[in-house]
């Protein structure tokens, strides 16, 4: 077996994963993954520029590309280790640019090359930032859009005005959560503990912890109405929720 071939398949092997273990946290996950590319195919059509961010190992560029083949995506995220594997799985496919920058850094927007996008997309991510940046970002994302174009955060992010019914659908969503995490999959903690064993990837593991000072724990998880608001003062013709599952939620906003 070729090296290429090796290296494709070790990367394929922690996507899997990364995907069970993430899909630990959000049983609906696909859904979520599969809503976001329903809304850049809507916006950008069968052949969109799209920008991935905090993209980890390129999970939804993985399945942009998967069901737009003619799509091309920038694909940013800070973290050496996911994008390790991001780039054993992306890095020869010329569709795709994969960048190491820094959201909190208000000059990575230089990083990203050639603008604009027809949808910047992200999962998961954005609750990393602190609220101060996560304002700016939203900002940032604006610029980097075409008129027309669309920023889609799928997150955690409660309907505010819903206390009971989320603390309901959070009953529910714990109890999807420990039925799969019965199958033995590492939770976040564990799944890092046993990346850090992989030779390959080690020296990535200890550098992502001297950043993150750490594994991470989530800054800020706004309400969804947080982001609507923040995403309007942030210039967007339009801002609102475009899909929610249960605590799960995509503001878009669009230029
Ligand atoms: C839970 S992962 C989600 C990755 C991917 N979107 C997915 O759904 O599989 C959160 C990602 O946010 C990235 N991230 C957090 N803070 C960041 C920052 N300041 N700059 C760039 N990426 C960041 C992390 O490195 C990580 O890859």
């Amino acid at each position: 077996m070729s090296t290429a071939v090796d290296a494709r398949t070790w990367a394929e092997d922690w996507q899997r994963s990364w995907d069970r273990q993430q899909e630990g946290y959000m049983p609906d996950r696909e859904h979520r993954l599969a809503a976001l590319v329903d809304i850049v195919e809507a916006v950008g059509g069968r052949a969109p520029r799209v920008l991935d961010l905090a993209c980890g190992t390129g999970s939804i560029s993985r399945r942009l590309l998967g069901r737009l083949p003619r799509a091309t995506a920038v694909a940013v995220d800070v973290d050496p280790a996911l994008l390790a594997i991001a780039a054993a799985t992306l890095g020869d496919d010329e569709r795709v640019r994969i960048v190491r920058a820094d959201l909190g850094d208000p000059a990575w927007t230089a990083a990203v090359g050639d603008t604009p996008f027809d949808a910047v997309v992200t999962a998961t991510a954005l609750h990393w930032l602190p609220e101060a940046t996560l304002r700016r970002l939203y900002g940032d994302l604006r610029a980097l859009v075409r008129p027309g174009g669309v920023v889609a955060n799928a997150d955690e992010m409660v309907p505010a005005r819903l206390p009971r019914l989320t603390a309901e659908l959070s009953r529910l969503a714990r109890e999807r959560r420990a039925a799969l995490w019965a199958d033995g999959r590492p939770d976040w903690d564990a799944w890092w503990d046993i990346v850090a064993r992989d030779p390959r990837l080690a020296e990535a593991v200890a550098e992502r912890r001297r950043f993150f000072g750490g594994d991470h724990a989530p800054e800020f998880v706004p309400p969804a109405e947080w982001h609507v608001v923040a995403l309007a003062d942030a210039g967007f013709a339009e801002a609102g929720i475009a899909w929610r599952s249960g605590t799960g939620a995509i503001a878009a906003a669009v230029r």
